[in-house]
């Protein structure tokens, strides 16, 4: 564990992760970003449905901001759910010194005894941060199967709300109280978490309303990127924590303590939980609301994204869309009220956790086989040899991303745009305002 050390950040107002954004549906949502770093920055609003000049990507939505510069974002947060915000100017690197924070758009009327965030992140704390084009890890970690070999041999701690270890701030209920809990994966990695048996429900994948959430187990995994909610149960009785599965190294510094009282912490932490067998993750639930109540029969465009692996001569690894890196990825071009189909399938030997800004997408089929209970994200995680198909509407006009976040792979090329007709973005990539969306 890594008590007492520090890293080099960088942040929304002097902390990581920026200070939670708490407002009510229905909201007009003004945030003023001054820039003191010496790098431009941008803030895009994960998940959030808004014009496509608030989506705080440079090069595509507005110049990055420049150093001693501001920029105010103002939208209207029209639906109820657990987002994120994070910089999108070189997000491999911004996201990951600690540009991010939880945007929590509330219901009208709550329904638990408590409603807190806890946003998930990796760090490089005892040793140098390796970089990506170490080739020879890379490979070994694809031989063995690992979808994220690439990523693991970068980090040595875990954070939950910026902390480690004994640090993290515990969650204070009292038994039989329940909570919504609010997960958000800001890192490179997978993190399965696992929970007292019988304690929680999924109640909610980005921002979506869950279906039918029988499926009972007590561990959830969460993708890089995605955001799940849960309603958790304080059972009677002893302290507990909720913490990484020991899956993975490092999994020890991950551990939420959940006390009646404070100084019932180190109690907590001494716990041990059993995860059961089965694993539910972001896909495994369908969604309440569905964008479509069957599956659409003839879509205006179907564009099918293949993911792959490859070299780049001089720079090493590259992540591919139809065997491109970006900017010459092929983008997906709609028109204003498209139907649009997109069949994503993962043929290398990496995890990609999809993810599509401006829109919500329904994912109505995996490996060719029709799901009995769709559901809508933004964010789909496309593990080795997977296929998913997924259907959205094309009714928010502009320049959107669609990208792998796992933000360094999305840097080497993976990366494409939702281009709709008639829309051309004042702005330009790289240019003096080094404007680079990845
Ligand atoms: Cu978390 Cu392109 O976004
Ligand atoms: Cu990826």
């Amino acid at each position: 564990m890594s008590h007492g050390k520090k890293v080099d950040a960088w942040t929304y107002n002097g902390t990581v992760p920026g200070e939670e954004i708490r407002v009510t549906e229905g909201d007009f949502v003004k945030v003023h970003l001054t820039n003191e770093l010496d790098v431009p920055v941008t803030i895009h609003w994960h998940g959030v449905l808004l014009p496509n000049k608030m989506d705080g990507v440079p090069g595509l939505t507005q110049d990055a901001v420049q150093p001693g510069e501001s920029f105010t974002y103002e939208f209207i947060a029209g639906d109820a759910g657990t987002y994120w915000y994070h910089s999108h100017q070189h997000s491999s690197l911004q996201v990951d010194k600690g540009l991010y924070g939880v945007l929590v758009v509330e219901e009208k009327k709550q329904k638990y005894d408590k409603d807190e965030s806890f946003i998930l992140d990796e760090w490089a704390v005892n040793q140098d941060k390796q970089n990506l084009s170490n080739i020879g890890g890379m490979m070994m970690g694809s031989m063995s199967g690992d979808g994220e070999a690439d990523t693991k041999q970068m980090y040595d701690t875990f954070t939950v709300n910026g902390k480690a270890g004994s640090s993290i701030d515990p969650l204070i209920l009292n038994d039989g109280q329940t909570a919504r809990l609010r997960f958000v994966n800001a890192g490179y990695q997978v993190h399965r978490l696992v929970f007292p048996e019988g304690s929680i429900e999924v109640i909610e994948t980005d921002g979506e309303e869950v279906s039918d959430n029988t499926e009972s187990s007590n561990v959830v995994e969460i993708a890089p990127g995605e955001r799940i909610d849960v309603a958790f149960t304080k059972q009677d009785g002893e302290p507990t924590v909720i913490g990484q599965s020991n899956n993975i190294e490092h999994a020890e510094d991950m551990k939420i303590p959940v006390v009646t009282k404070k100084s019932d912490v180190s109690v907590a932490m001494n716990t041990h939980l059993s995860s059961n067998t089965s694993v539910v993750d972001g896909t495994t639930f369908g969604s309440e609301n569905l964008i479509f109540n069957k599956t659409p029969a003839n879509p205006d465009v179907t564009y099918n994204m293949d993911l792959s692996m490859g070299m780049d001569m001089g720079k090493g690894m590259a992540f591919q869309i139809n065997d491109e890196t970006f900017p010459n990825t092929p983008p997906i071009q709609v028109e204003s009220g498209d139907i649009v189909k997109v069949e994503i399938t993962n043929s290398g030997r990496m995890n990609h956790p999809m993810h599509l800004h401006g829109h919500r997408f329904q994912v109505t089929s995996k490996n060719g086989k029709e799901l009995d209970s769709p559901l809508v994200k933004d964010l789909i995680h496309v593990k080795p040899g997977e296929t998913y198909t997924i259907y959205f509407k094309a009714n928010n006009q502009g320049e959107w991303l669609f990208h792998c976040h796992d933000n360094n792979h999305a840097d080497r090329g993976m990366v494409t745009i939702v281009d709709y007709k008639g829309v051309y973005s004042p702005f330009e990539l790289g240019g003096k305002n080094n404007n680079s969306p990845n």
